[in-house]
């Protein structure tokens, strides 16, 4: 029996591809059992898949073979999508409620007229469906086939909310993660033809094919900038991180956001503490469509109860300060209407919270919260800009790409520093840059490993190779794999070609996986910025990275690849014959691509070295004059107080540490698994 339709499918296999072959209608299944009635067919692709100012647009080229008995139906369910056999065609009529609401099939017609050449007809408007708007039959000019168009232009939520023929079942399956939420359906094209074309009520045979249409819409938080309006207190940035709202039927809310915050704040004191003014937080958009709903959790109010100071030595100067942790969650309007796809939009606005000093009694070594009070000082603002970036991407199954995405770039104080932060990144100043991978279901099985990290002065951030191609002078690595090899457009970059690149090594790189704090895995490097030039200058970061199956799991298996069925359906006979089956067209998909590398690019600005310094192309560094050192803490040149100290004579690196420190890194690493 497999050896049968092996052999049924080579021949169909065989004549869908060899060109043309004459068509024999009303012919019944050879004695060889190759159905020939398929061998001159066209193909239904998609020519715009496209979100542009909230509205999709969405055509699909239907291509119709002149001379050949057939009809095309388009919809979002199999031709066989029942039990209760009320299938498209029956009894010799195209049944248009025997299809789903949102299919071509407009209106219930005798199939004879569908079938014929002139079957398909331009319209405008629906006909009597929920989605499709304009059918345009195309001409035939010198082409073999006619490009026919079936189109939707309208809401995206028409098409997000089309369901299956009689139920409420949408034809949308949506999976989420924090910080994406995919959607995708499956439109089957169905090329329909009469199996016997003198007794339509015979039966048809049918081939179908299907297009995965994805909708995918990421998230991203930005901290821009956090500052207070007194000097007694100093905010510390520690995380936005912003998620989907759900309706109450479970589906994503795109008008609404989730937004949850964390900042510290500090005080040069060990006695005084913070307490948050009640119902202070404030919101101000940039874009009056976006705003503040409701504030869904922020700290208690009451002295005793307000978060813990935790005594912290300074770093410069040892003497106490006192760090408070703060939370708080917002639910956001989120103007999502002019959306355009793979474009982010940003909802940028200012977020406000007032906090008062208390001065509180030390005991047993600790600042005792029921023994304080309030100073008589005016509230201190604190203000926090952020933005929620909201970028959609539309694509079909074929055209599907891993993509990669930086997650968050800061400095050493968590503020941001990519391309659109506020602030430039100093020498030798420490930077953290995440970077996430798309689609986010891939990430149950994958993780990112990184194979190339370096920074070149200059902005090629539109560039895919980036600091690839820059001069060996302008640039530095910070890592650098043996099993790297990175290729575009015809240049293949290997570890080798790096041996005589300036380094100074990443002080921490890894894989942090999902957790409470981070729901969202991300790749982190660590590094550690040197000037490649004495002037403030635009760098780029280039990074390749590999896909690589998490410890411990099994690869997901493949997808299924696109599946032709040619069922001959007999309804005297209530089995229907299969006579082909998994017929293998080879076709692209996200999996084809998981091995090859992938580069990241992205950018920040380098704020210069201090006027003092001088700057040495040759050691990437800014020397500070004699009798001065540059700290590495406050990003200046300073006095040399005591020979000796202050750690180093010049702002060179420590190169050896850092290797060892990258040891230890890796080593944690290990141990961590
Ligand atoms: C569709 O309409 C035809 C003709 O009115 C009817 O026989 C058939 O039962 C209908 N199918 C469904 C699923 O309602
Ligand atoms: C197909 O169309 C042609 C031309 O419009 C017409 O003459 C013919 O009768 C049609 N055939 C059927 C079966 O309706
Ligand atoms: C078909 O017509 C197009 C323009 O209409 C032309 O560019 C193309 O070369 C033609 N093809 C053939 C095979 O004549
Ligand atoms: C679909 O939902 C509507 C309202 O939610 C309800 O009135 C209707 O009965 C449902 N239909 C089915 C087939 O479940
Ligand atoms: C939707 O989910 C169901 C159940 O997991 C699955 O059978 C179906 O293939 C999915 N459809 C698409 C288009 O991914
Ligand atoms: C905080 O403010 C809200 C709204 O103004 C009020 O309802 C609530 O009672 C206040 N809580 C305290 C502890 O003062
Ligand atoms: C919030 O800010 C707006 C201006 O952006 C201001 O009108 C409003 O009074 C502020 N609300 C509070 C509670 O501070
Ligand atoms: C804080 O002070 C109160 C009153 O003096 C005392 O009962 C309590 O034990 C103190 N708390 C701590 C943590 O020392
Ligand atoms: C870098 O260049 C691209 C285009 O080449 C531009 O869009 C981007 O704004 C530039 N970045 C900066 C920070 O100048
Ligand atoms: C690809 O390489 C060719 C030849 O080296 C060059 O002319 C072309 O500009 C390159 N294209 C891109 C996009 O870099
Ligand atoms: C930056 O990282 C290096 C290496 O871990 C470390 O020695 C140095 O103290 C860090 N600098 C700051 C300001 O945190």
């Amino acid at each position: 029996m497999s050896c049968y339709m092996a052999a049924a499918l080579l021949l169909l296999h065989g004549s869908l591809f060899t060109g043309p072959v004459q068509a024999r209608f009303g012919s019944d299944i050879s004695t060889d059992n190759a159905d020939n009635r398929f061998a001159n067919m066209g193909q239904v692709t998609v020519k715009q898949w496209a979100v542009v100012d909230g509205e999709v647009d969405l055509k699909l080229n239907v291509e119709d073979t002149p001379g050949e008995l057939e009809a095309w139906i388009l919809d979002f369910q199999p031709y066989m999508h029942n039990d209760d056999q009320q299938w498209p065609v029956e009894d010799g009529w195209l049944w248009s409620n025997q299809t789903g609401e949102c299919s071509s099939v407009h209106t219930s017609a005798e199939f004879y007229t569908f079938l014929n050449d002139t079957g398909f007809q331009s319209l405008s408007g629906t006909g009597g469906k929920n989605l499709f708007n304009s059918y345009t039959r195309g001409t035939l000019g010198n082409a073999s086939r006619r490009a026919d168009e079936v189109a939707y232009s309208g809401p995206l939520k028409t098409l997000l909310d089309c369901k299956s023929q009689g139920s409420n079942e949408s034809v949308w399956n949506m999976t989420s993660t924090e910080d994406e939420v995919e959607f995708r359906t499956r439109l089957y094209v169905i090329n329909v033809r009469p199996k016997d074309y003198y007794r339509p009520q015979k039966g048809v045979s049918f081939v179908q094919s299907h297009i995965d249409l994805i909708w995918r819409l990421y998230r991203t938080a930005l901290a821009r900038v956090i500052l207070s309006s007194s000097g007694l207190l100093r905010p510390v940035f520690e995380y936005a991180i912003v998620s989907t709202v759900y309706d109450v039927n479970g589906d994503p809310d795109w008008s609404k956001a989730r937004l949850d915050l964390r900042f510290i704040t500090i005080t040069d004191s060990d006695v005084q503490m913070s307490v948050y003014v009640n119902a202070s937080a404030n919101y101000t958009a940039q874009n009056p469509a976006n705003g503040l709903r409701e504030v869904v959790s922020a700290p208690p109010v009451q002295p005793e109860q307000t978060p813990a100071c935790q005594l912290i030595p300074h770093y410069i100067d040892g003497g106490l300060q006192c760090h408070q942790v703060w939370d708080f969650t917002f639910l956001l309007d989120i103007d999502t209407t002019s959306l355009v796809d793979g474009q982010p939009i940003d909802a940028t606005g200012d977020f406000s919270f007032m906090y008062d000093s208390y001065t509180c009694a030390v005991t047993n070594g600790n600042v005792n919260r029921t023994l304080c009070t309030k100073d008589a000082v005016p509230a201190t603002k604190v203000s926090a800009e952020i933005t929620i970036q909201t970028t959609v991407e539309l694509t079909d199954a074929e055209a599907d790409e891993i993509t990669l995405h930086l997650h968050r770039m800061v400095g050493s104080d968590n503020e941001d520093v990519s391309v659109n932060g506020r602030r430039g990144v100093a020498h030798l100043e420490n930077v953290t840059v995440e970077v996430k991978f798309s689609p986010a279901f891939l990430r149950q099985d994958y993780q990112l490993e990184l194979t190339l990290f370096m920074v070149c002065i200059g902005n090629v951030t539109e560039h895919p190779a980036g600091c690839l191609v820059a001069d060996p002078d302008d640039r530095y690595v910070a890592w650098k794999e043996p099993h790297l090899v990175f290729e575009y457009n015809g240049t293949t970059w290997r570890h080798g070609d790096f041996l005589s690149d300036y380094e100074q090594p990443l002080y921490w790189q890894g894989y942090v996986h999902e957790s409470a704090e981070n729901p969202t895995p991300v790749h982190r490097s660590q590094f550690t910025n040197l000037a490649l030039s004495a002037q403030s200058a635009q760098y780029t970061i280039t990074t390749v990275f590999y896909l690589v199956a998490k410890e411990g799991r099994r690869r997901r298996a493949l997808p299924a690849r696109q599946i032709i069925m040619n069922k001959v359906l007999e309804p005297e006979n209530v089995q229907p014959a299969e006579t082909g089956l998994a017929f293998s067209r080879t076709r692209r998909d996200i999996m084809d691509t998981i091995d090859e590398p992938k580069s990241f690019v992205t950018g920040f600005s380098f704020s210069g070295c201090p006027e003092v310094a001088k700057y040495n192309p040759y050691r990437r560094t800014c020397e500070c004059p004699d009798k001065m050192v540059y700290n590495s803490l406050t990003f200046t040149c300073e006095e040399l107080e005591l020979p000796g100290s202050g750690g180093g004579s010049s702002g060179t690196p420590d190169i050896g540490a850092s290797y060892a420190l990258l040891l230890l890194s890796c080593l944690l690493q290990l141990l961590h698994w």
